[in-house]
């Protein structure tokens, strides 16, 4: 695993158009790592399976996975992606078990790979992650074999926020018919501001490395110490526009991120100032994009990067992405689990 992060740019570009990066071998196939790994088809066949099993008769659902062993390990606290994959793995009717850092050896210093191992003798079929450092799943999906899902690496990824922020974009603002599967046009004309701390966040990195490829426009938005020049680097369709405002006229969707106090050592950020500039609210919403869709991963900060009045107005969808988590993540377990290991990945993938 890499030991450091890598600054947003630095890392590769995203595909063009319906080109996913090639899977890496030895991973099992069934594994969500990254956005990248996924043809549009996979977008589109993953938001089809999450309508069919929201909609499916509970007591049906429940057999799909039933008694199939799902471990979630999760390295650094969380709500929602926590909560909504062992939901959506109990109602597909798998047995899951949580191994949190606090509360298992991983405290005591065992490794990434060997809590892996155990997970996997102690028969778990699939491992949902979430870990600070960014690559940790992609090693857990070398040494185990199993299927991985990335519940958030670091500042790398967090492929099921993406998707379920895009289910929540197309479910908002595109008729029934459109939102089940996509091309690289579906989002033709829609631009979608992120703002706030992009350097820090996974979930801006996996937006701008999928939204494009539907054929968005991605505006990343903010201050230099939270949003280096560097990050439109990150691939075709992501610009930077420092002014909220300029970026907010042009908004369709504007995507609120919180301040990771946590990974913001050595960074000098005068709050007043942000909140200044970048907070979210009534005033500026109804200025200068009034009909846009509001969206937020959670946790919001309320009174910083943005208000209770908008966070609970009607341009607000951030109950609904969470809504939507929960359908995504049933999808990608089921994905996961029905997925052959022996399967070569490359033969069956259209590109
Ligand atoms: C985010 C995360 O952990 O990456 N939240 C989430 O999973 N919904 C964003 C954050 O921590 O700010």
């Amino acid at each position: 695993m890499p030991a450091r992060t890598k600054p947003a740019a630095r890392q590769r570009a995203a595909p063009q158009n319906s080109q996913a990066i090639d899977f890496p071998t030895k991973v099992h196939p069934g594994s969500a790592l990254s956005v990248t790994h996924f043809t549009l088809e996979d977008v589109s066949e993953i938001l089809a399976q999450a309508s069919r099993l929201e909609t499916m008769p509970v007591l049906r659902r429940a057999q799909l996975l039933a008694k199939r062993r799902v471990a979630l390990l999760f390295y650094e606290s969380s709500t929602r992606t926590r909560t909504s994959f062992e939901l959506a793995a109990k109602s597909l009717g798998a047995d899951t078990v949580l191994v949190s850092a606090l509360s298992s050896s991983i405290e005591k210093g065992e490794s990434l790979k060997d809590t892996g191992i155990t997970l996997r003798a102690l028969g778990a079929e699939c491992i949902i992650l979430r870990h600070p450092n960014s690559g940790a799943p992609y090693l857990l999906a070398h040494t185990t074999g199993l299927p991985i899902l990335n519940a958030g690496d670091g500042t790398h990824e967090h492929p099921s926020q993406a998707l379920l922020d895009l289910r929540t974009i197309l479910s908002r603002l595109f008729p029934a018919k459109q939102r089940n599967s996509v091309t690289a046009r579906a989002l033709h004309g829609l631009t979608i501001t992120i703002a706030g701390d992009i350097l820090h966040s996974r979930v801006a990195r996996s937006n701008a490395l999928l939204l494009p490829r539907l054929g968005a426009r991605v505006i990343f938005c903010g201050p230099e110490a939270l949003l280096p020049s560097t990050a439109a680097e990150i691939g075709h369709g992501v610009l930077i526009e420092r002014n909220f405002e300029d970026a907010l006229k042009q908004s369709d969707v504007v995507m609120m991120l919180r301040i990771q106090k946590e990974r913001l050592a050595g960074l000098h950020l005068d709050l007043e100032d942000y909140i200044q500039r970048y907070q979210l609210d009534a005033s500026r919403l109804s200025a200068y994009a009034p009909k846009a869709l509001v969206l937020h991963p959670g946790p919001m900060i309320r009174g910083l990067e943005i208000t209770s009045e908008v966070a609970d107005g009607p341009n607000s969808a951030v109950a609904e992405q969470v809504h939507h988590g929960t359908a995504i993540r049933m999808a990608l377990l089921f994905r996961a689990l029905q997925t052959k290991p022996t399967q070569s990945k490359k033969k069956s993938r259209k590109r």
